[in-house]
């Protein structure tokens, strides 16, 4: 039988998550206008409204494809809501919300290691969240009661969750090849995510 003990010097999943994406971590944030002079709170609007486009059937794709290993709490972890509340303080009622764009080129999620490798995506976007949170505050006075509450997800719990979210992984016994499939996806829902925002024309 494998042991775990055969893998030693092999990175951890978190090693090859972070190792997989962070070029495209960085290639992203550049394009991302949060920083840049001419974000008015039009195209913080459309940014919002493109990241419902893709939060929705991500979350949509991970619940009901139910692959995700046990030990993740979805209903704690569940995004779109936010993104909801926002569009509703932005003036965009729930008809207005449903007829959005959405993203139909998903990243493959047909295994429980490539839900995690999404995941992975998904949870450390709300670490980013916490600098963009106070950068929308100082330029467009948004706070989480008028259509900032999505990039400060969760709270004071941000830095909690996210270690909990990496107890988790760090319980996940993949195999090598289980691990690829991890970083495939994660690489993916970056790519994905990118390529949506800039049918959106919401990027830099
Ligand atoms: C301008 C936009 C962004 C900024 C400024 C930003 C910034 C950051 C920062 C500062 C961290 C590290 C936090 C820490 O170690 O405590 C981080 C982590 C992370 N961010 Fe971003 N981020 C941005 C956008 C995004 C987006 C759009 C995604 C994905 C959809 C993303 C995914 C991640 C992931 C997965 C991590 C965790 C890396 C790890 O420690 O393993 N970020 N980001």
């Amino acid at each position: 039988m494998h042991s775990q003990a055969h893998d030693v010097g092999a990175p951890t999943l978190l090693e090859a998550l972070r190792t997989g994406t962070a070029l495209l971590h960085v290639a992203l944030e550049k394009r991302l206008p949060f920083f840049c002079e001419r974000l008015d709170a039009d195209w913080y609007g459309r940014l919002l409204q493109a990241c419902y486009g893709f939060y929705q059937p991500m979350e949509a794709a991970l619940d009901e494809g139910a692959l995700i290993p046990d030990g993740f709490d979805q209903v704690l972890r569940v995004k779109t809501p936010t993104l909801v509340s926002d569009l509703h303080a932005l003036g965009l009622d729930n008809p207005a919300i449903n007829a959005l764009p959405r993203c139909c080129a998903l990243p493959p999620l047909d295994t429980p290691a490539a839900c995690l490798g999404a995941l992975y995506v998904l949870e450390g976007a709300t670490l980013g969240g916490q600098v963009l949170r106070r950068e929308m505050a100082q330029r467009l006075a948004l706070d989480a009661d008028n259509g900032g509450a999505f990039l400060n997800v969760y709270g004071a719990e941000t830095g909690r969750r996210w270690k909990d979210f990496l107890d988790y992984l760090g319980r996940q016994p993949l195999d090598v090849c289980a691990k690829q499939r991890a970083v495939d996806a994660a690489r993916s829902t970056f790519s994905c995510f990118e390529q949506w925002l800039d049918s959106q024309e919401v990027l830099l």
